[in-house]
């Protein structure tokens, strides 16, 4: 028997999907895994099984999207949506600045002076957002000393980051994110081409210069565009992670208390990106025609792996809704699977878990979240706090 069609929902709203998702992915798990979502236009698969296989099979599933405004808000087509030899050419380009000799001897010393700097500055005994006051800058600063963009500051990366985003997920394809993006992709060259002169004569270990000094480098437009797609995608997930980290550990204060004697850092973040993924869907297209769970798959049809789902799949995660530090480790897809896993998984791991969590809570030992009703979720494709007011004591 051929396979059906996936069942298809007008009932979810993007608004519901950005606010609280959870209560809808937990819905689809049970009542339809394959689902046609309507208001996103898109076939989203919230298994865990599910997920992992389209991106583990990337012959039949492949990234390269024709479909989205991505390529206009870059003004270029960036390795993030490219297949095969031509994706693993520009993930090769830019992978001795993610060695992990790097990562420990040159990224996570200048990430511990940051942290510290950063920490130093925060006001005591006062009511303070985190986010714009210290998980935003902390990956900003981070990114730019990794990439080789110092010069850049921690509100222009943010701002980039976020034109980037915005025009990226410009499905209407209005004018005004386009314009932020096109704007932003003018401030980023021309910084990316006074750096390329710095750079070209003192060689180092960030992602730019090792792209330019290559010695058969990528072409000129496509180092400039997985510069981009780093920016693009550097800056939230971690900010993210550290706040979701945060808000996990503070509404579970015997956690919190219990991870601090034992300085389990490692095992808090990791529990706060299972439990609240910073990005929460990756879309992948079709090559011919397949099913999944009996539905059948359109060549050319987008499903979206939603890994925020897949965390939480009661298939291997137990009570997975809650935080829990201390649950038996769980292999979360918070990171990705297949070829495309994301490039920055050591760094923000050891950015977060073994700097930041610990230089904060040496520096405010009684931190706590006085109103946890005040922490605010947001985001369909990346979601996270978009405030964490915190009393930092
Ligand atoms: C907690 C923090 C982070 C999370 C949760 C995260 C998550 C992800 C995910 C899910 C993907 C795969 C997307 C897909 O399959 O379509 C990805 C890709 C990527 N990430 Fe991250 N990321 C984080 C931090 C970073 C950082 C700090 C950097 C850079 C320093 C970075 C650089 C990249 C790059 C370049 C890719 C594209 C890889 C490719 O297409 O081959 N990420 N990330």
């Amino acid at each position: 028997m051929a396979a059906a069609a996936p069942p298809v929902d007008d009932t979810i709203t993007l608004d519901q999907l950005a606010r609280d998702p959870f209560p809808v992915y937990r819905r689809l798990r049970t009542e339809a895994p394959v689902c046609r979502v309507a208001a996103t236009g898109r076939i989203l698969l919230t298994k865990a099984a599910d997920t992992r296989y389209v991106k583990d099979t990337p012959g039949l599933f492949s990234s390269d999207d024709p479909d989205t405004p991505m390529r206009r808000a870059f003004h270029a087509h960036t390795l993030m949506r490219k297949d095969g030899a031509a994706h693993q050419r520009e993930r090769q380009a830019m992978a001795p600045a993610f060695a992990p000799r790097v990562i420990r001897d040159v990224w996570m010393p200048a990430y511990q002076r940051i942290a510290e700097e950063y920490v130093a500055r925060l006001p005591r005994g006062e009511v303070v957002d985190l986010f714009p006051a210290l998980s935003g800058p902390y990956a900003a600063r981070g990114l730019a000393i990794v990439l080789g963009l110092d010069e850049a500051s921690d509100d222009e990366m943010q701002r980039w980051s976020q034109a980037l985003i915005d025009g990226a997920g410009n499905f209407g394809w209005r004018d005004e994110p386009f314009a932020r993006s096109d704007a932003a992709n003018a401030e980023m060259h021309a910084l990316f081409d006074r750096l390329a002169v710095r750079h070209r004569a003192d060689p180092g270990p960030s992602a730019l210069s090792v792209m330019l000094n290559a010695d058969d480098p990528i072409p000129h437009s496509q180092i400039h565009a997985n510069i981009k797609i780093a920016i693009g995608g550097g800056i939230n997930e971690p900010r993210d992670a550290l706040n979701t980290t945060l808000a996990g550990l503070l509404s579970n204060p015997d956690q919190l208390a219990e991870i601090r004697r034992t300085g389990d850092w490692d095992r808090a973040f990791e529990e706060g990106i299972r439990w609240v993924a910073p990005i929460s869907v990756s879309a992948r297209v079709a090559a011919e025609e397949t099913e999944i769970r009996g539905c059948r798959i359109a060549a050319g049809d987008t499903v979206m792996t939603v890994q925020a789902s897949a965390n939480r799949d009661e298939d291997v995660v137990e009570n997975g809704e809650v935080y829990n530090a201390f649950r038996t480790p769980v292999p979360h897809q918070s990171f990705g699977n297949g070829p495309h896993f994301c490039m920055g998984t050591h760094i923000a791991r050891r950015a977060i878990a073994q700097v930041m969590l610990p230089v904060l809570f040496d520096r405010f030992p009684n931190l706590s979240l006085p109103d946890p009703e005040a922490v605010i979720w947001r985001g369909f494709g990346f979601h996270g706090p978009v405030t964490l007011p915190v009393l930092l004591q």
